[in-house]
């Protein structure tokens, strides 16, 4: 379509996935068609800072910051996009012309750097605003995952105010509506950070304390006893789903280090499942997508309860693990859509929604 179109690749920034993100963004830039499109790798720190294109390249091949000398902003301008540099002893003012965000968790998949591209006017790959925020806060996700009738497990949303009133009468609560083992996580966040398996009440407010750390909001859930499938779904208005993949992980549940340290968690491709499951859970996942009224690409998770055989969502993620090697884009692979083509939806994609959103008044 359109040729050197300049693309801004973010990665790193100011969430707990800062290293995945820098992985994915790595997987990006390498795949991404050179010939078609101008890419500036922007690594942004933990603090926020985003990095001349130069560091930035480095930063990928390191997979850390070392060093912040050179500094850009984007000046959101309605209706065009610029990054400038700021500090260090270059001079870039760059007119971006779509921004591809390979950032993970708040700042980044949560819908506050989707509202800043809004406002410039640039075309962003994946959700727009709402959905981006609605992936993002499991508690409004739940809440609406009911409301549109999707089978999940049981959940209670508590407030940290309330936990700093009186713990004892939340958790004598909670009690009364599950049994242990739980489950206990801040209400935004992901790759496991803030989430506990509370086996007994003696774990209760440790694992309350930590999840009240990353949130105002803690979700509490039942233990679900299931097998743990994905499903990647690509689409705006045509909305696709690949077969569902399988995450055996490496210890008790999949935690952090089960996620991107341990090399003993398995992800079967396809998921061994009979073609009735196959079919369900895909077109589950469909579902899922439009309940949040998703565009661009999404990794929507299950569980399938080994008792019931009942399919139960677990939450949808609206910018999941990118890189070569990530459940999404093997699924995906599995269907016979490559990485590099992937990549290359992903942004003709969001080019298309622009456009749409182009056509609505004001
Ligand atoms: N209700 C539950 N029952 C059993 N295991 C769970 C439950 N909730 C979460 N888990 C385990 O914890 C992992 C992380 O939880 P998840 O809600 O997916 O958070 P994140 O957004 O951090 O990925 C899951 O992949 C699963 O292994
Ligand atoms: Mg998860």
């Amino acid at each position: 379509m359109s040729t050197n179109l300049k693309i801004a690749l973010l990665f790193g920034g100011r969430s707990s996935e800062h290293e995945v993100s820098i992985m994915s963004g790595h997987s990006v830039y390498q795949a991404i068609d050179k010939n078609t499109y101008e890419v500036y790798p922007i690594a942004i720190t933990r603090e926020g800072k985003w990095l001349s294109p130069r560091i930035s390249k480095k930063v990928m091949e390191d997979g850390r910051i070392t060093t912040e000398k050179e500094q850009v902003v984007f000046v959101p301008e309605p209706g065009n996009g610029r990054i400038i540099g700021i500090k260090g002893d270059m001079n870039i003012d760059l007119k971006v012309d779509l921004v591809f965000p390979a950032l993970h968790g708040p700042f980044g998949e949560d819908g506050t750097l989707q509202g800043m591209l809004e406002l410039a006017g640039v075309p962003y790959v994946g959700a727009g605003v709402v959905s981006s925020a609605v992936g993002m806060d499991k508690a409004i996700m739940k809440d609406l995952f009911q409301v549109k009738g999707l089978p999940q497990g049981r959940y209670q949303v508590i407030k940290r105010y309330d936990l700093e009133q009186d713990v004892e009468k939340v958790i004598a609560e909670l009690e009364q509506v599950f049994d242990y083992p739980c489950f206990v996580k801040p209400a935004n966040l992901g790759s496991s950070v803030g989430i506990s398996k509370v086996h007994n009440r003696e774990e209760m407010p440790e694992a309350l304390r930590k999840a009240a750390e990353h949130d105002r909001k803690i979700i509490v859930e039942e233990f679900l006893n299931g097998r743990e499938l994905e499903v990647s779904v690509l689409g705006n208005e045509i909305i696709e789903a690949s077969v569902a993949g399988e995450i055996i992980p490496a210890k008790d549940f999949y935690d952090y280090e089960a996620k991107y340290i341990s090399e003993d968690s398995k992800l079967l491709i396809p998921a061994p499942l009979d073609e009735e499951k196959m079919e369900e859970i895909r077109s589950f996942a469909i579902k899922v997508y439009q309940a949040i009224d998703c565009q661009g690409f999404a990794r929507v998770d299950f569980f399938l309860e080994r008792e019931t055989e009942r399919l139960l969502v677990n939450e949808i993620n609206t910018i999941p693990g990118f890189t070569r090697i990530s459940m999404y884009s093997k699924l995906w692979e599995h269907s016979g859509l490559s990485y590099g083509k992937l990549v290359d939806r992903l942004i003709q994609l969001s080019l298309e929604r622009y456009q749409d959103m182009k056509r609505n008044k004001f």
